[in-house]
Parts: structure tokens; sequence; C-alpha cells
């Protein structure tokens, strides 16, 4: 019987085969090679992985590998409730937000579908009530405009699905502020109408400064349009802190709670996700889910061949652990998708850039990689230089409709034919000869051209996906979100990493709290240049 360790002992003598492996001769071998390795799902979405550096064995050893982590028993242990956030002790069931749970689920007392029902009906009532303005701001007149403040999960789901979505819109106008700069909120508000702006304070604590900051900031801005005792009207709370929601002077019919088993980065399901409710409706809302929930039910039951979620933790794993690849790009050919890279990054780089596992020892071998990226073509004309020539391999994930939305139809075969060269570029590459016959064939003298060749060559066996689906609709960003997420989970079961807490990130915001007061103090003489001021700050903590 095969041990973890053993299969990544044998994953890393497989990689040894791979000495002469180039995907030009993979493919050359092999016309089926894109049947063979591409998978599917209801008929809508496909993702072709056959230009990766593997084969059939590769593809053995690692479904042995996340069989032997125990991947599937781990999705069953969340969806019943198991407490898999153990340095936080909590359930991890987001899932349950798109209904893939089952009904009589009990956690923390609670039957856990009907709690989600009951919120989502106040949600969609109050959604419906503000789109056909029966909810009305303070002077009686329809809200227009929606503000969300919120930051990571609070902020970068529920703004990435609201752009993404954008073709669907037809509730108010959405903005986003988040972060503690205060050119961001100021920006922001001197664009917007108070009398008109319903403001959304997003967040699971109700403790973040950077999001209570700016709510105190919109309450005054508000306030001083409206008066103080009519500011409550523009305002709603998404929180799971209805004590401090209270505090902050929302009352508890303006707030939409959520539970302590939705993780931030998981939580564009829930309230979290009104903005976008506002924004598309609650139909549309639906829709979204329903996509989740597909994909959710294709994770759980798929054989690993076709199941899209394993195959991109798997080979994710391929690379990170056994190539050493210490990033992944991520470029979707959408303009209106281009904030998916930075929604990426909080969701798995938050959850699986790990160094502890659970049971407190150190991690064996490398965790989540950096994620990064941008819209296609924009990134062609920043970074695929090193992409191409660099001496990195940087796994690549590229995503793109075959059908445009409401856009011009000869731009969206443009951008499609973009997406495809850079993937057959990264896989197929130009030899030094070819480029020389090429340059010799355009008149070059035979020197010249030998001078140039190896610039112009390319190495290829560069490894990319392409997940290629019919529209963005909601129900394929629901379906693409929960590829994503339960892509990370795989990864973090087989790391043996928590991947539903985020202790890396409160040192630095403890620390900040702390250093506050001195920056704060001191005054500054009047010929002091303020670098020298800050420095005294900074140098005497
Ligand atoms: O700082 C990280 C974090 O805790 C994220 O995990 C979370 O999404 C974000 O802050 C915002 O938290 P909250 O919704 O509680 O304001």
């Amino acid at each position: 019987m095969s041990t973890l360790e053993t299969l990544w002992t044998d994953l890393l003598r497989h990689r040894t085969e791979f000495e002469t492996f180039h995907l030009r001769d993979a493919f050359a071998a092999d016309p089926q090679r894109f049947t063979r390795y591409s998978a599917e799902l209801d008929g809508c979405l496909t993702l072709d992985y056959s230009r990766n550096r593997i084969t059939d064995r590769t593809l053995t050893l690692l479904e042995l590998l996340l069989d032997q982590a125990g991947v599937r028993e781990a999705y069953h242990r969340m969806s019943a409730g198991e407490k898999l956030n153990g340095t936080e002790d909590r359930s991890v069931l987001h899932i349950a937000l798109r209904g893939s749970v089952a009904s009589d689920l009990v956690v923390d007392g609670e039957t856990v579908l009907e709690a989600v029902g009951a919120v989502k009906d106040r949600l969609y009532a109050f959604a419906h009530g503000v789109r056909d303005g029966q909810i009305t701001a303070s002077d009686g007149q329809p809200f227009t405009t929606i503000l969300n403040l919120g930051i990571g999960g609070s902020d970068l789901g529920p703004r990435m699905v609201t752009h993404t979505l954008r073709a669907f819109h037809d509730g108010p106008e959405v903005h986003f502020v988040s972060n503690v700069d205060g050119a961001h909120i100021r920006d922001c508000l001197e664009t917007l109408d108070p009398q008109r702006t319903l403001v959304l304070v997003a967040s699971k604590s109700f403790t973040t400064q950077e999001t209570m900051v700016n709510a105190r900031a919109a309450r005054a801005w508000i306030a001083s349009a409206v008066g103080e005792e009519k500011a409550g009207e523009h305002f709603v709370a998404l929180s799971s802190n209805l004590e401090a929601v209270e505090a902050f002077g929302i009352a508890p019919d303006r707030m939409f709670g959520f539970w302590d088993w939705v993780g931030g980065r998981y939580s564009v399901w829930s309230a979290i996700g009104l903005p976008v409710m506002l924004a598309i409706g609650p139909e549309r809302f639906e829709d979204f889910l329903a996509g989740a929930r597909g994909m959710d039910q294709h994770f759980a039951t798929a054989p690993f061949r076709s199941n899209l979620p394993m195959l991109l933790a798997a080979l994710g794993l391929w690379y990170r652990n056994i190539w050493a690849c210490s990033s992944v790009a991520v470029m979707p050919y959408d303009q209106r998708f281009e904030e998916f890279p930075s929604f990426l990054q909080q969701l798995d780089m938050e959850s699986n850039g790990k160094s502890t596992r659970i049971d407190g020892s150190g991690v064996l071998r490398a965790s989540g990689p950096i994620i990064w990226g941008a819209a296609g073509t924009n990134g062609q004309h920043a970074f695929f230089q090193n992409l191409h020539q660099g001496t990195d391999m940087v796994p690549c994930d590229f995503l793109i409709s075959a059908r445009p939305s409401k856009a011009d139809a000869y731009q969206h075969e443009l951008l499609l034919a973009s997406c495809f060269a850079q993937i057959e570029v990264l896989a197929f590459g130009r030899t030094q000869d070819v480029a020389l016959a090429q340059l010799l064939e355009q008149g070059m003298a035979q020197d010249e051209a030998e001078r140039l060749a190896p610039h112009k060559a390319f190495s290829g066996n560069r490894p990319t996906n392409l997940l290629l689906y019919e529209q963005l609709t909601p129900k394929m960003l629901g379906r693409i979100i929960a590829l994503y997420e339960h892509k990370v989970f795989t990864q973090g079961i087989v790391w043996g990493v928590n991947s539903f807490d985020q202790w890396g990130v409160e040192l630095g915001k403890e620390l900040a709290g702390q250093l506050l007061p001195s920056i704060q103090a001191g005054a500054r003489q009047a010929d002091e240049p303020a670098i020298f001021h800050r420095l005294k700050a900074y140098r005497e903590n």
C-alpha cells in the first residue's frame, strides 16, 4: 500500500522521465492528446490541460496522491459540518450558502439550510425593495447609488463579481471603497450624491480598521447632507457581529448576518453578496448560486479524470512540488473579469500560504504558490516576454468565453485568436533553426540572420491550462469561482494545512495599532522635512 510520502517519491522519480519531453513531440506523437487531456462540465465549460508536461502515468500518480491524502473524505467531513478550521474551532460551510449540504444538517444548534434561507429571504426582499423604489432614501426618493465599504473578502469577491457581471446590471450603480488611504473614499465620494446613496458596511467582524474608518467617514458625509437623525436610513450592515453593528448605530432590521462558518474569502455567496444582488437582481443571484452548486456536485462525484477542480489542483501540485514552480499566472481574456487574479490571490494565498500543518508540525514541502496575473491582451504587452523567454517556468491558466456578451464580435474573435496564439507559443515555441530559416526567407543576410536567430527562438514546453466557457453569465461565474475554491481546498488537504484560518495577517494589524500613537505623537519642527519626521517615528519603534 502506498503512503503519501512514497507517492511523492514516485512522482519525483517519474519527473526524471521528462528530461527529453517536449510538448511539440507529445502532440506530434499523439493526435488525440487534446481529447485525452480535456474535461468538460454541462457542455458549456471545458478544461483543456493537454498542454502540460504530463503523461498518463503522471495523472495516475496524482490521482493516487489525492486519494491517499483523503480529499474526497475531507470534502464529506466538511459538508457534514466537521470543524475543519481547527485553529478557530469553526465548521467550514460556505457550500451551504448555495445549498450543497444536507437539509437536516445542524450546526451550533441551527438547521443550516433553514438559517441560510431565512437570511436570504430578507436579503432578496431588501434588494427587490431598493431596486423597485419601495425602500427609499431619507427624502422618500429611490436610491440610485450603492457604496460598499469593506476590505479583503468583504470587498474582493463582491467587487469582482459585480464588475464581471456588468452586462447583467439593471439595478443601481455600485461603487466599492476598501483602502484606509483617505484618497480612496474621498475620490469616490466626490462623484456621488449623498441623498441618493445607500452605504453597505460589509465586515464580518465589524472591527476591521479600514472598513470602520471608511464607514465613519461615509456617515459624516451622509449626515452632513440629510442630517444626523436620518443618516441611519442610508446605512446597511453586512456582518456577523450584531453588537458592534448596533454600537455603530445601524438598526438590527438593517443588518444582514452570516455565520462563523463562512470565511471572509468564501463569503460572496452570503449577505456579503448584497451589492451583487442589488446590481443584477436576486433571480440572477440565484443563477450564480446554482452555478456554484453544480460545481460542488461535480467536485463531489466526478471521477478524477473528468473532475475539473481536482485536475487543476493536481497539476498545481505537480508543478509546485515536483518542478519547484513558485508562481502561477492567471489570465482572464475578458476585460470585465480583470479583477479575478486579485480575487484569487486572497482565495489561494490566504488559504494555503502556510508553513504549519494542522497538527502544528512544519509543512514537509512547499505549499501555496504566488498567484498573479492580469487580463489579456493587456498582460501580453507587459509581462508575457518573461513568460515566453524568461528563465523561470510559470504555469498559466487562460480563461476565455467562446461568445462575447454584448461586445463587438470581430473584437472577440481577435481576443480568442490572441489567447490561443499565446498558448500555442508557450507550448510549442520556435526553434533557433526555424527562426533562422524564417529570417533568411525574409531576405536577411546569413550573418545577420545567425546573429538574430537565438533572440527569436522560444523554448516552448511551457505549461498552460485553458478554461473555455460558453459565456460569462452569473451561472458560469458561480461555477468558475467554486472550481477554484475546490482547487484550493484539494491542495490544502494534500499539504495538510488549515486552508481556513489566516493568522499571518494578524500580527501586522496588531503592530499597526501599537505604532499609531507614536506616529501621531511628536510635533514636527517647522523646518523639518516630513520624511525625517516620519523616519524618526519608524526608527524609534
Ligand atoms: O485581514 C484579513 C481578513 O481577516 C480577511 O480574511 C477578511 O476577508 C478581511 O480581513 C476583512 O475582514 P472583515 O470582513 O471582518 O472586515
